[in-house]
């Protein structure tokens, strides 16, 4: 089986990860931070230690400004519906994921917020000048993705983010794709709220992901998604105000939390980190989307050759389905097809309805594969 859907979830995970997770689920078993006994103290230290490698891998002093969720939708949710009000304007992109897009759209239709969609270059790339036209008084909140899920597009973060702060205006930095693969300091990228997922390049368990807040954001700005049981002021009916108790109720995902805490040790211990995934990353989108230009009759690719390991194909005169069925079905081989619940930005690149085919690379990606790829592509196209 050869896999290449890495950008809908990573597989497989480091075996630090998978040992991570069994030795939480049998050795430990404990819910963190809900009793006095020593297997729920070491639960809680396990999440801690988590807390903690997360808020350095963004850049954050305060390991208290990372909550855990369950995926970047929900931590995108919390930020999105936790912090605007009715009058707001909201700015974000066409190349917005759903977890985006349907939380405005919500929030649009029952007549809280207004938004605008910039279309960005014909990548779907923002510019400063585009930006700064787009800021009305109204403001409040601008809203994009690092890179891309369609075509691993990345957007100018710290340019954007930096004109954002001088004008007052919060930004949220959906980085599903892009962490674990393009690094980030919430400081110096003016980044006010990441939102993340564990489970796709920071190679944790699904079930994990987070919404970070800067040091020195006023949380209370923030109301949560959820309220519930914390293990917290257990006495009092009204949830508490403090972070992360305030956005984090009901019992953690420990085990896939401990799961997560070892994917960010595997990228810390590459020899150069994330530049060592970078490389890796390019070289193979590089490398496949060379070799399927020459060798697969009707290729033409929506993405760049130098990226970081999202590409999307078409095949001309062959559906997308066709294309990843037979991958599948003949090759072994698994990849996504479709709007990767993106349609915006298929309109953006010209690919919607019909979407494209994905493959995704993880670091566990060879050139042995693509090499199988690009035959098994050549065999399905009809060659040339
Ligand atoms: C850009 C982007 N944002 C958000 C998400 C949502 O992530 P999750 O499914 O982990 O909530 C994804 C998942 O594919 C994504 O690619």
């Amino acid at each position: 089986m050869i896999y290449f859907d890495n950008s809908a979830t990573s597989y497989p995970k480091p075996s630090q990860v998978t040992d991570a997770v069994i030795y939480f689920m049998t050795k430990i078993g404990a819910n963190p931070g809900r009793a006095g006994h020593s297997q729920s103290v070491k639960a809680g230290e396990i999440v801690f230690e988590a807390r903690k490698k997360v808020a350095v891998f963004f850049g954050l002093k305060s390991p208290m400004n990372v909550i855990f969720t369950s995926n970047a939708t929900e931590a995108l949710n919390t930020a999105v519906k936790g912090l605007l009000i009715k009058g707001d304007h909201v700015i974000t992109s066409a190349m917005e994921h759903n977890s985006v897009m349907r939380p405005l759209k919500r929030l649009e239709e029952d007549g809280i917020i207004t938004f605008s969609v910039l279309e960005g270059d014909d990548r779907g790339v923002l510019s400063v000048e585009e930006v700064i036209k787009a800021i009305k008084p109204a403001t409040k909140v601008l809203v994009i993705n690092h890179m891309s899920n369609v075509t691993g597009a990345v957007q100018p973060v710290r340019e954007i983010g930096e004109l954002c702060r001088s004008k007052g205006v919060l930004t949220i930095l959906d980085c599903a794709q892009s962490a674990g693969i393009i690094p980030l300091d919430m400081c110096a990228d003016y980044i006010d709220i990441v939102c993340f997922t564990g489970h796709k390049g920071l190679y944790g368990p699904t079930g994990t992901g987070g919404m970070v807040i800067r040091d020195g954001f006023d949380f209370n700005r923030i109301r949560p998604l959820k309220e519930g049981g914390t293990g917290s002021l257990s006495d009092k009916t009204v949830q508490p105000a403090f972070m992360p108790d305030k956005f984090e109720s009901g019992t953690l995902n420990a085990a896939g939390i401990a799961g997560l805490s070892k994917g960010i040790d595997f990228l810390n211990s590459l020899p150069e980190g994330l530049k060592s995934v970078q490389l890796h990353k390019q070289t193979l989108q590089k490398y496949f989307i060379e070799k399927a230009k020459k060798h697969v009759k009707g290729f033409v690719t929506q993405s760049e050759t130098e990226g970081y390991g999202v590409v999307s194909f078409t095949i001309e005169g062959l559906s997308v389905s066709e294309v990843t069925m037979k991958l599948s079905d003949l090759y072994g081989i698994m990849s996504r097809q479709g709007l990767h619940c993106a349609p915006l930005a298929h309109r953006r690149i010209g690919t919607f309805p019909e979407g494209t085919v994905r493959f995704g690379f993880s670091v566990f990606n060879t050139r042995d594969e693509i090499d199988s790829a690009v035959k098994a592509l050549k065999e399905i196209a009809g060659g040339n």
